[in-house]
């Protein structure tokens, strides 16, 4: 029987890269998945590749949440598992971001995974049981030079999800963040290591000496998602070689 028999599961930012990942491997163990995107386009190809259901999302509007929740639940009539995976990077350091990308940058991966988590709560509550995984990053565990706007963002989906932890316990739901290191997808080409040529440096700090790929971090949001993590909650699981001390 597979780790995710018979549940129901809504990844945002499935078209590609970690999230397209977590789809498949949610799949492999017997889930019902469902990706979104605002890659249309790629997020259907991907997910007919991968046995998925595609909707399309922009996840800073709340109106679209309340559809695309309303759908699933009328659908199977619960949602076990949601992954908040959407997210965006933009390299700029304090005194070069400009405030429509700062605004921009926070309302998709902070208000997004406020809005996420806030619209499949109440069903996740009445079911008494349910796991969100919030993806931050080891820029939401330390100081993210070079990356200010992305770096205050991350920090929020941490503090947000061991908030939503305490608040969502005793109703049996389950709360998370995930704080990936460098992963080989296309927004690890953007950071300013990768820019600016330093990545051979960066390589020497990272104790196991690589770059992850996708899937390794799909292997935790996997495990975090499922029983087997059944007393984990309100915590920061690192998935960086060893590079955040
Ligand atoms: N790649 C890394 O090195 C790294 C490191 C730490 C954390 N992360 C985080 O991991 C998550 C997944 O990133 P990835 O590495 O797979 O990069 P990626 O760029 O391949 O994937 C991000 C996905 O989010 C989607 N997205 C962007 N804005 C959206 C919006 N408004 N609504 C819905 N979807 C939207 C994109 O279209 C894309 O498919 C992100 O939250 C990212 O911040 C990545």
């Amino acid at each position: 029987m597979g780790r995710l028999q018979g549940k129901v599961a809504l990844i945002t930012g499935g078209a590609r890269g970690q999230g397209a990942d977590e789809a498949r491997l949610f799949i492999a163990e017997g889930a019902t998945v469902y990706i979104t995107d605002v890659l249309e386009e790629q997020g259907e190809k991907t997910a007919t590749a991968l046995g998925a259901r595609f909707m399309a999302q922009d996840v800073t509007s709340a109106a679209r949440w309340t559809e695309i929740v309303s759908a699933i639940v009328a659908e199977h009539g619960r949602i076990d598992v949601l992954v908040n995976n959407a997210g965006v990077f933009k390299v700029a350091r304090l005194l070069d971001t400009s405030e429509e990308d700062y605004d921009r940058i926070i309302a998709i991966n902070q208000k997004g995974v406020f809005l996420g988590m806030q619209a499949v709560a109440p069903t996740m509550c009445d079911a008494g049981s349910g796991a969100i995984v919030n993806i931050s990053s080891l820029a939401g565990l330390e100081g993210a030079p070079g990356a200010f706007a992305y770096g205050a963002s991350k920090w929020a989906v941490r503090g947000m999800s061991r908030t939503a932890a305490q608040e969502l316990g005793r109703f049996g739901v389950r709360v998370n963040s995930v704080h990936p290191g460098f992963i080989d997808t296309e927004m690890m080409s953007q950071t300013p290591a990768v820019v600016s040529g330093k990545m051979e440096k960066v390589m020497r700090l990272i104790p196991l000496g690589r770059t992850a790929e996708a899937e390794e971090v799909a292997k935790l949001v996997l495990f975090l998602s499922c029983d087997e993590s059944s007393y984990c909650t309100g915590s920061e699981f690192t998935v960086d070689g060893g590079l955040h001390r």
